[in-house]
């Protein structure tokens, strides 16, 4: 029989179990291959004793309709900047990717499969470079990757901000409130624009297009002049001042965000300074949009990525990622995979046709 190891790295996502799923099924049906998992990434490899376990029917079915992983994951461990103390106790980041490439050699995989988004390839294209045959299979709830015109999670994430922003209209409505609803995104607007479109926000403010808050203000006091008594804005995390200011992501993690109170709090403030006299309040939505069930797109697309990464190790088509583009499951290199991101277009036709929706971006 032949070994082959899947493992899921950085943030989860919902679709993650259903990847993992197709997979399984699929090399089960060959009958030529065993399915093992690396628990939280490629970190489960590295330890002593090991943390890997062999996938059985029992372990895989049905989970396709679960949140997370299976297998874990985590952000840190990256073995191509593995934080480790030097002499004077400061932390120095070191490249562990050839211990790691031997370590999955001497264990005997024939083929590894990694899910995961932008930082994950970036370690499968480490690794296919040191001989490891691998695979990868793309995941982002941000949309962010331009080597796949979507990724599974997304369409959950969207649909999770779609209801959380139904809800906050009718509570800005019954109290004549602007509502700011901040949604993910670090670099990319994709999952505040499509909820805005689907909303029906007046304003949506995201990374790609730097917003000027007098014009912000303006689009709010025409709407009470007009009568209209509210305003629902959605903002990405990531979203940037005019002035240059990156009001957005300026910590590790979301909590350290948070903590300081996200983006949403800091453009309430930056409105109550530029003279915005209706009452604001804010919601954060944070890890909810990567968490519970994903949508039924989500898990087709998920699935479909798992059985196209099987049939890439069946072809020996290594050094690959899968990838969903013009309607087709394909795959591009991980070279390529990993050059560029996926932002929004600002000149594009979902800016233009949110624009004619009568939305404003601050610019
Ligand atoms: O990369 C996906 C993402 O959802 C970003 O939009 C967000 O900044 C990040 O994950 C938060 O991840 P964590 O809290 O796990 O660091």
């Amino acid at each position: 029989m032949k070994k082959l190891l899947v493992c899921t790295g950085g943030g989860d996502c919902p679709g993650l179990n259903a990847v993992i799923r197709g997979i399984f099924k699929a090399a089960k049906k060959t009958k030529e291959w065993e399915v093992y998992g690396s628990i939280e990434a490629f970190n489960g490899v590295m330890a002593d004793p090991i943390q890997i376990i062999k996938l059985k029917k029992s372990t895989v079915g049905g989970i396709h309709v679960k949140g997370g992983t299976i297998l874990k994951t985590t952000n840190k461990g990256n073995p191509l900047q593995f934080p480790v103390q030097d002499e004077n106790g400061d932390i120095i980041f070191e490249d562990r990717t050839e211990r790691l490439a031997e370590k999955i050699k001497t264990l005997g995989f024939d083929a590894v499969i990694n899910i995961g988004g932008d930082g994950s390839q970036k370690i499968s294209n480490a690794l296919f470079k040191l001989g490891v045959p691998i695979i990868g299979v793309p995941k982002t709830i941000d949309n962010d990757l331009s080597a796949t015109d979507t990724t599974f999670g997304f369409q959950t994430a969207v649909q999770i901000a779609t209801d959380s922003f139904d809800k906050l209209v009718t509570t800005a409505e019954s109290h004549h409130r602007v509502m700011i609803m901040e949604v993910m995104g670090r670099d990319a607007g994709w999952i505040a624009l499509h909820t805005a479109i689907a909303g029906g926000a007046e304003i949506c403010l995201i990374p790609e297009i730097p917003y000027d808050i007098q014009k912000v203000k303006k689009k709010i006091d025409s709407r009470y002049e007009q009568g209209r008594g509210f305003v629902n804005v959605v903002i990405a995390e990531g979203a940037k001042a005019l002035d240059g200011q990156v009001i957005g992501t300026n910590r590790e993690h979301v909590s350290e965000h948070l903590r300081l109170g996200g983006v949403a709090f800091q453009l309430s403030q930056e409105l109550k300074a530029v003279g915005c006299k209706p009452e604001i309040r804010e919601t954060v939505l944070g890890h909810i949009q990567r968490g519970g069930t994903p949508v039924s797109y989500d898990r087709v697309l998920a699935t479909m990525f798992g059985v196209k990464a099987f049939d890439l190790v069946e072809e020996g088509a290594f050094g690959k990622m899968v990838s969903f583009k013009n309607n087709d499951y394909c795959s591009v290199s991980l070279e390529e995979a990993v050059k560029d991101y996926n932002f929004v277009d600002k000149e594009g036709f979902l800016v233009k046709a949110a624009k004619a929706m009568g939305m404003s971006f601050g610019d």
